[in-house]
């Protein structure tokens, strides 16, 4: 019986006895799918297992926090943080195109991810060992997408952490590959994963960064940041944000206008909210979200984000436009 009690025993067995003795590591992004995938080789081989998280800078509010407590409290998982913050950041100065911005995180996640796992196999050449495998939370519908092939092609190369480089050189192993996201979520729920993670909405690789129209400053980050927390905690106060696919907030850094805040004049820039419905965020549409989660959305972050006196709604479907904004 296909039971989700039965794919975590089967999936469980079934990388047992793939990694055998051997090491493995796993890349964690905060998402469901590599949460998902880290619990259940951990729960296969234990400490054979190091997951790498490494924090760019570039996440949303309590993020960190999520996979350092949460998803290590649940796993019991051994994690090694990487705090990239000042890498990035260097990186990213004078930099306003979107492309140059995904590829830019893109190279220094690849850099800090290899130095991590150089680091890692020195550890485990020095025990005699080696790590040999590397995790990867990749879904079913990737896989039928990517022409069903070894799991290394992917058309969705954005949807993935980073990229993994193949130069690398580690064999891949993914527990989820004959399974679909829901699927995924209920596993992760079996597993103990909190629901923070395993009903987080999609957020992408290259984070804040491509939400941020313009250049990408500490300042900025912390203004988005602080915006799209109270987005967050409304939504999900108003009970809607189990309907929405997601709804990025983003910072139009390079645009101000004039408002008026308590007695003075403000010149500050605006938000843009973008709800979207959507089944598998190929098309989606924009949602209908009730005025009184809106309105609530709009005074808190006018009131509580310093550098934000404008809150304005997206309502265009993908396509013509795409979920994100760069
Ligand atoms: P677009 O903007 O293309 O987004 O309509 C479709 C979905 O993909 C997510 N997205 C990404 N996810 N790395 C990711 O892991 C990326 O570079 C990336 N770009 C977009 C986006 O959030 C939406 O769910």
């Amino acid at each position: 019986k296909w039971t989700t009690t039965s794919i975590v025993d089967e999936t469980v067995a079934a990388v047992r006895e793939r990694i055998g003795n051997a090491r493995a590591i796993c890349g964690l992004s905060g998402g469901v799918d590599s949460a998902v995938a880290g619990a259940l080789v951990n729960k296969a081989v234990g400490d054979q297992l190091t997951c790498v998280f490494v924090d760019h800078g570039l996440l949303r509010s309590g993020e960190r926090t999520q996979v350092e407590r949460d998803f290590v409290a649940a796993t019991g998982a051994r994690l090694v943080v990487i705090d990239a913050v000042e890498q990035f950041t260097e990186a990213l100065a004078g930099v306003t195109d979107p492309e140059e911005k995904r590829k830019i995180i893109g190279r220094e996640f690849i850099r800090t991810f290899e130095r991590a796992a150089r680091d890692l196999q020195q550890e485990a050449g020095q025990a005699g060992e080696q790590v040999e495998y590397l995790v990867q939370g990749t879904l079913y519908p990737d896989v039928v997408e990517s022409g069903g092939g070894s799991g290394t092609a992917n058309i969705k190369s954005h949807h993935n952490v980073g990229g993994l480089p193949e130069d690398l050189q580690f064999d891949l192993v993914e527990p989820l590959r004959s399974l679909f996201k829901d699927e995924v979520r209920r596993v992760g729920l079996e597993m103990g994963l909190p629901e923070t993670i395993v009903h987080r909405q999609p957020f992408p690789g290259p984070g804040l960064a491509i939400r941020i129209i313009g250049e990408v400053t500490p300042r900025r980050l912390e203004t988005l940041r602080a915006a799209d927390a109270i987005a967050r905690e409304e939504l999900t106060a108003s009970g809607v944000d189990r309907d929405i696919w997601q709804c990025p907030v983003v910072l139009l850094a390079d645009v101000q206008s004039v408002g008026v805040q308590g007695d003075g004049r403000t010149y500050g820039h605006p938000v843009v909210l973008r709800p979207v419905s959507s089944e598998d965020a190929m098309t989606a549409d924009w949602t209908r979200l009730p005025y009184e989660a809106l309105e609530r959305i709009s005074t808190r972050i006018t009131n509580e984000v310093a550098d934000v006196n404008r809150v304005t709604l997206d309502v265009t479907s993908k396509p013509p436009g795409t979920i994100e904004w760069e």
